[in-house]
């Protein structure tokens, strides 16, 4: 099983590579896992310079020529991801979200649909929760739900009962991750994911304003991957999107109402 760590710590080997770490170790135990870390700091991946053209017209007009593909190629080849950030000032890193917005495209046209992902963030004591729910929202980039797992580093020496507490974390992301990472390939998508799917679909018929979206759901019309829709979830889902329409209703093209 190959698991890439994608470290989006600036410090490269700090408290939320050591936690990856753990996490390693404890995988090895279960079964013969390989571990790649991939250090956001060192690779060659340069800031978004917000032209929109990678979800407009497709990721290969993006003008920057750096490793943005290769680590893409990366993660397909992986059977789990893990984002890992510290926490700052209430988020993700700047190398983490510079990451996130390069690869801006896989919200519209998501594709890891055989990896499953663990998002994990360090932090002094406060904003874990926020990075973590950010962090989440990568779900729809096609892995489904994620796994979290957030531990605290106070700028001072740790109590022994909050090193056991970081531990049960660890210990009970690590089992979930596996479990997933086990679990079905393709399982029918959660309402989350599935409401996104509908979104892009919609929104991929103006074509000449989504081009790149337009070709990529065309032949798309149940999910990104063949699986039965409970009826139920199907049916909330239009009325949903019905009610979000209504709301929206000023921010389509003019002459799309
Ligand atoms: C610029 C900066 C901003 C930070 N913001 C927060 C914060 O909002 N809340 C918090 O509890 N800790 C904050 N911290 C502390 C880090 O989240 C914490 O030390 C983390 O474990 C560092 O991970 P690393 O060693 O992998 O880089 C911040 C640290 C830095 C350098």
């Amino acid at each position: 099983m190959k698991i890439l760590a994608i470290i989006g710590s600036p410090k490269g080997k700090g408290n939320s590579y050591k936690v990856t770490k753990e996490v390693e170790e404890k995988m090895n135990g279960m079964e013969d896992v390989t571990f790649e870390y991939l250090f956001l700091k060192d690779v060659d991946l340069q800031m978004c310079r917000g032209c929109f053209s990678c979800v407009i017209k497709g990721e290969n007009f993006c003008p920057i020529k750096d490793d943005r593909a290769e680590i893409e190629d990366k993660m397909l080849k992986s059977d789990g991801i893990i984002f890992v950030t510290p926490c700052y000032c209430q988020n993700v890193s700047a190398l983490m979200k510079n990451f996130i917005d390069r690869l801006s495209y896989v919200f519209h046209r998501p594709r890891f649909f055989n990896q499953k992902a663990m998002v994990l963030a360090t932090t002094g004591g406060a904003g874990l929760k926020e990075t973590l729910d950010y962090l989440s929202k990568l779900e729809v980039w096609g892995f489904g739900p994620v796994i979290t797992l957030g531990a605290i580093y106070p700028p001072w020496p740790a109590s022994e009962g909050l090193k056991i507490k970081n531990n049960k974390k660890i210990v009970g992301s690590v089992e979930e991750f596996y479990k997933k990472l086990k679990g079905q390939k393709h399982p029918s998508p959660g309402f989350n994911q599935y409401m996104h799917f509908r979104f892009m679909k919609m929104t991929s018929d103006m074509k000449e304003y989504l081009p790149a979206d337009n070709e990529f759901y065309k032949d798309k019309n149940e999910f990104f991957y063949p699986v039965k829709i409970n009826p139920f979830k199907k049916g909330l889902a239009s009325l949903m999107i019905k009610i979000a329409m209504f709301m929206m209703r000023d921010m389509g093209p003019e002459e799309v109402k």
